[in-house]
């Protein structure tokens, strides 16, 4: 089995990648990891230190919208996991043409290049995200999205992911290629970029510094260990059926003044760290996700998401590792690339 992770430098995709190759998934015991990844500013091939060495693993420095190298890259992978993204919805406000580029195009790009080129019987996997339902109201508190709830995307970001959601369907029923989607809540654990809310903050206290909380703080957020999205993504790999959206979620709402609030009680830090500034333009209120479908058809459950002890480790895990995102708060992580690879 050889699986191309699109993206495998980055949070997720080099959480997915280290479970896959060293925690021996049941059937992928023997798998071959290739990761194509552009090392954007969030990629950081420290995040997959010490792969190199694994001969089932190999590192190509890549763009998703290069369609000859991805049509090279999917001819002889039995699966691709597609999570390759600019991520951060700050960005996208200050930004957004990088989002189009990479999650629009470059999503398009791919599923193009194994359209043409890909493995005979070859699976496809989009990582997508919650936020291409838009935001649910605070005042009530049992709607959630289903894979049924229409698409409403917000931000940039999230019209930009709601692209490649969008082109993954199409692309199954114009070409019946498999291809499979996942939509999941946020994502907390290590080697998440300190930008994200939740290392950002971990790693100001650590240093400190004040967090900025935007507008009111009442916004809520469904927290789900980025283990538990990686075994949703193999799951949905080994068992999902073609064609069909899955959603990925904790069942573990948290405002984001609860958050901080865990945050400062577990890093030691007083309310005065807590600093209010202008909210975000087009801030969604609240994320929740129901994910009985994937828990009754194909039997994942979360199992390292529980609060607050999950949320304990990931900031022992920052406390423990200061070098690398220190090493990434100050840009040092960029050369990392050069030394191991020459160029
Ligand atoms: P990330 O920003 O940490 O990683 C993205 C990776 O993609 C980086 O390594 C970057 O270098 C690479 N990349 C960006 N543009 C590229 C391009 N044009 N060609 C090749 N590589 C490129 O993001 P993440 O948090 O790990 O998210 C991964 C995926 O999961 C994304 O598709 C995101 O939409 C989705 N997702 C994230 C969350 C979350 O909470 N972080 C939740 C649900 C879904
Ligand atoms: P973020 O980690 O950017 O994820 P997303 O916007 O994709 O959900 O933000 C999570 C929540 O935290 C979101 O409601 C915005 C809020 N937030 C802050 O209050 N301050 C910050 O500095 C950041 C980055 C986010």
């Amino acid at each position: 089995m050889k699986i191309l992770v699109t993206g495998g430098a980055g949070f997720i995709g080099s959480n997915f990648v280290r479970r896959t190759l060293q925690d021996a998934y049941p059937g992928l015991e023997g798998a071959e990891v290739v990761v194509l990844d552009a090392l954007t500013y969030s990629g950081n091939l420290e995040n997959l230190a010490g792969l190199e060495s694994n001969p089932r693993y190999r590192f190509v420095k890549g763009d998703v919208c290069d369609g000859p190298l991805m049509e090279r890259l999917v001819a002889d992978a039995d699966a691709v996991i597609h999570m390759a993204a600019e991520s951060h919805v700050d960005r996208s406000i200050l930004d957004s043409r990088p989002f189009i580029v990479a999650n629009a195009l470059g999503t398009q790009t791919v599923l193009d290049a194994a359209r043409r080129k890909g493995k005979k019987g070859q699976r496809f996997v989009y990582v997508s995200t919650d936020e291409v339902y838009g935001s649910l109201p605070l005042e009530n508190p049992d709607l959630k999205f289903t894979e049924d709830t229409p698409l409403a995307a917000n931000s940039p970001y999230a019209a930009s992911k709601a692209a490649g959601d969008l082109l993954a369907r199409a692309y199954h029923h114009t070409f019946q290629m498999d291809v499979l989607t996942t939509r999941c809540s946020n994502n907390f654990g290590p080697y998440q970029f300190p930008e994200k809310v939740i290392p950002l903050f971990v790693t100001n206290l650590l240093e400190g510094q004040q967090v900025p909380l935007y507008g009111d703080g009442k916004n809520v957020r469904d927290w789900l260990h980025v283990d538990d999205h990686c075994e949703a993504v193999l799951t949905v790999l080994e068992k999902g059926r073609a064609g069909e959206v899955y959603n990925v979620g904790g069942n573990n709402e948290r405002s984001n003044l609860e958050l901080t609030h865990s945050i400062l009680e577990l890093t030691g830090s007083g309310n005065d760290k807590i600093k209010y500034v202008a909210d975000r333009p087009g801030h969604d209120r609240r994320y929740a996700i129901d994910a009985t479908k994937i828990e009754r058809q194909l039997g994942w459950r979360p199992t390292r998401s529980a609060w607050p002890g999950a949320l304990k480790q990931t900031i022992d895990w920052y406390r423990d590792n200061t070098e690398w995102w220190k090493r990434v708060k100050s840009g040092a992580y960029r050369e990392y690339y050069a030394r191991q690879y020459g160029a």
